[in-house]
């Protein structure tokens, strides 16, 4: 049986994918704006599989014979300054994923619920992915600095993302 208290941090779990998923659709209308059509593709693919952690932890909820109750999704910002400065704020805020997978976890650990634990395997393995995509991105456009020519060839790799 899974308890309330885990009911509702999922319930939370969902709207935080799904803003996820709206933040990234705002960061590649700030691409799309700035013709760097590459870099909104892959973040758009990246705002597809948002939707999709979401969507996980929808139907997990109905396969333990919970509800689901969706929350208001707040406002993402929208006013980035450069390539950099918007996959910073995006790889800030998968940490931020990442420590609330990590209280779930530790939630289901306590509660000795093994469903959700063995559920929250995937979520654990692929904040690593995630995590590790964004970083590469931010170490390259670091060491891209001014050169247009380089972020052109960013633009162009990340534009092949499936
Ligand atoms: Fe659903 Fe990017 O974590």
């Amino acid at each position: 049986m899974i308890s309330e208290k885990m009911v509702k941090e999922i319930n939370d779990q969902i709207q935080r994918e799904l803003f996820s998923e709206y933040l990234y659709l705002q960061m590649a209308a700030y691409f799309k704006g700035e013709n760097l059509d590459g870099f909104a593709h892959w973040i758009e693919v990246q705002a597809r599989e948002e939707h999709t952690h979401a969507m996980k932890f929808f139907n997990h909820l109905y396969e333990r014979g919970a509800k689901v109750v969706l929350q208001p999704i707040q406002q993402p910002k929208n006013d980035f300054k450069s390539p950099l400065d918007t996959f910073k704020y995006a790889y800030e805020h998968e940490l931020t994923v990442t420590k609330n997978i990590n209280n779930l976890m530790e939630l289901a650990k306590k509660e000795n619920d093994y469903a959700s634990e063995s559920f929250l395997k995937w979520y654990v393995d692929e904040q690593v992915e995630e995590e590790d995509s964004f970083l590469k991105i931010v170490s390259l456009l670091e060491k891209i600095k001014d050169s247009s020519n380089a972020l052109f060839m960013l633009n162009n790799e990340l534009g092949k993302r499936e």
